[in-house]
């Protein structure tokens, strides 16, 4: 069961679009300095999380291979490399182990974070190691409880979703993986506009319906739908079965393999910068993107809270509309408002080995489970809605305390974690994030491309939010300038139309890092 649930990643090849032809637009910003471009050219990167660090990674892929000359600037406003990626010590005591706030977990089918693990010398920890025990909850009753992992705990799933709605589901799932899987070959798409991505994946259905309506209709019942498979989405992206577009429903339950890095997560973005060569800028704010352009050049230009630095081309790093960059008028109106999921997360140690079984209608003897997913069933059926979206216990923190973390829309009070935890709370760490974005069913995404020279990782998220695929939208990124910049690209002097004849057989090749 448990590895039914949790996220994954994900697609067919496609013939290349190319020449890449964007429209232009006028310098809005004359009243700049004419200077022409000297030097060796400069890209400036803005964000430091899994999008931005990455992008300065498959810029130095091409420097080491094709000597494209190029100096990268990498602007984070905050001290932490990682961005939505990062750890905490419980207690605040780096005596003990850290522990994943934000991203935690990632999938085998995830082959560029897979790889820089190998690669970095970092350590894989096996996620489903924590053995938890779960169930699901409608807000007023526990739908399923599956304490142990027995054989009559696979008897109550049969029992209650029947054989061929699993099937069904993890069928279509496969499918999806399938696709995905084109991404990392030498024939993967690039694209410009990812509804044709969708498009040429197969997946206008997925990006187009709900995943309840996607599920439904291609055969698994309505039960399963809403409780498992929406179980899953809510504890990855906090959103319900019935309002989250089907793709990302789809990779919420693709959990083969679900892994973290020893230590945390962030370190793999670390990894990516210093291997880049590119030079970080920590706590340093970008407010405002300009435009330069004479007869002879055109400059983009970073104004950071450390002054103003002219650049060949700028990669977008971070959701714009949080990001509070200020940009021409006629490149952010191409950027649609985006929505994200507000999301508190609790961290909590506790001496209390079990969540109090009362609370969740057990006869004060019964186990609790220790991973509790919910359902919004009940709410529909005019019950009352769950108060958090997940609660699961993350192993030992020290001989006689568990880590718990918990996922919620609104925040967790210190009455509410007494009454839960029996009284036996010793630490708690709050934290809120704009985790992911909201995803109804859609067929417009962001440009990836804003003008020429400007380009906009994050335009992604709405399509797929992890941190591997934001490694696979930069990848992209990266190949549209340099082709367009350098005329050169990750793999080649070009981006080359397909390669079928000669491409490898080999099962663990991944595009851009072997070629
Ligand atoms: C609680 C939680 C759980 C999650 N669970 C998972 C999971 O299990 N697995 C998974 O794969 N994904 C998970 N995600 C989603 C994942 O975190 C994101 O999809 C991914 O990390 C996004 O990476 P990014 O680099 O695009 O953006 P970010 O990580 O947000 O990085 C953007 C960076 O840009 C910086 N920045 C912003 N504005 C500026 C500016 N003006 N100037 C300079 N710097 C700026 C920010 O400080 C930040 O460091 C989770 C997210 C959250 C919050
Ligand atoms: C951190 O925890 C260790 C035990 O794990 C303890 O000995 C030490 O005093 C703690 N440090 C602080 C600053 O509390
Ligand atoms: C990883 O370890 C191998 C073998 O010990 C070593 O050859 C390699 O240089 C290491 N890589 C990094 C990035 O440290
Ligand atoms: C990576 O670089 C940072 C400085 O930007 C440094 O603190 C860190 O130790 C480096 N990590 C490795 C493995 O070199
Ligand atoms: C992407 O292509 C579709 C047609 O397939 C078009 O409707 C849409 O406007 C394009 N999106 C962008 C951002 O250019």
């Amino acid at each position: 069961m448990r590895s039914l649930l949790f996220l994954s990643l994900v697609s067919t090849s496609l013939a290349l679009q190319l020449p890449f032809k964007v429209p232009f637009f006028q310098s809005t910003s004359p009243q700049e300095d004419d200077e022409p471009v000297r030097g060796t050219p400069r890209v400036a990167i803005i964000g430091a999380g899994a999008a931005g660090s990455s992008a300065a990674f498959w810029i130095s892929k091409a420097q080491e291979r094709f000597g494209v000359d190029v100096e990268v600037d990498v602007y984070e406003k905050t001290s932490h490399i990682g961005g939505r990626s990062l750890t905490i010590y419980p207690h605040d005591n780096d005596t003990f182990k850290p522990v994943e706030l934000g991203a935690s977990i990632f999938v085998k089918a995830n082959r560029n974070l897979w790889r820089a693990v190998k690669e970095f010398n970092l350590t894989l920890q096996d996620y489903s190691d924590e053995g938890n025990d779960l169930g699901i909850w409608d807000g007023e009753q526990l739908l399923l409880n599956l304490p142990g992992n027995r054989w009559w705990d696979t008897l109550k799933v049969l029992w209650r979703y029947g054989v061929m709605s699993p099937r069904r589901s993890n069928s279509l799932v496969a499918n999806m993986l399938k696709q995905y899987s084109t991404l990392y070959t030498i024939d993967s798409p690039k694209w410009e506009n990812i509804t044709d991505l969708a498009h040429s994946l197969g997946w206008t259905n997925l990006i187009e319906n709900t995943g309840a309506d996607f599920f439904t209709s291609n055969g698994v019942s309505r039960q399963y739908v809403f409780e498992l498979l929406e179980a899953a989405t809510r504890v990855n992206y906090g959103q319900n079965i019935d309002s989250i577009h089907a793709l990302e429903a789809a990779c919420s339950i693709a959990a083969d393999g679900a892994s973290q890095v020893e230590g945390g997560n962030w370190q793999i973005f670390d990894r990516f910068l210093n291997h880049s060569g590119a030079n970080i800028y920590k706590d340093t704010k970008v407010s405002r993107i300009t435009q330069k352009q004479s007869s002879k050049s055109r400059q983009w230009v970073v104004h950071s809270d450390k002054g103003s630095t002219g650049y060949k081309a700028v990669i977008i790093a971070a959701p714009f509309h949080q990001s509070n960059i200020e940009l021409p008028t006629a490149l952010a109106s191409q950027i649609p408002k985006q929505p994200y999921v507000h999301l508190h997360v609790t961290f909590l140690t506790t001496t209390s080995p079990s969540l109090n079984p009362e609370y969740l209608a057990l006869s004060p003897n019964e186990k609790a489970p220790s991973m509790v997913l919910t359902t919004y069933e009940g709410a529909r059926q005019g019950r009352k809605a769950p108060e958090f979206n997940s609660i699961s216990y993350h192993g030992k923190v020290s001989e006689d305390e568990w880590g718990v973390k918990i996922f919620s829309e609104a925040p967790i009070e210190d009455k509410w974690l007494e009454s839960m935890f029996n009284n036996q709370v010793t630490w708690v760490h709050r934290a809120e994030f704009d985790a992911y974005p909201k995803l109804p069913p859609t067929s417009s995404f962001p440009p990836v491309m804003l003008d020429r020279g400007l380009y906009y990782v994050n335009a992604f998220e709405p399509f797929i939010s992890t941190m591997e695929t934001e490694t696979l939208a930069s990848r992209n990124v990266v190949d549209l300038l340099l082709n367009e910049e350098f005329s050169s690209s990750i793999c080649g002097p070009r981006i080359s139309a397909s390669t079928k004849e000669t491409a490898p057989v080999d099962a663990n090749f991944v595009f851009g890092w072997d070629c």
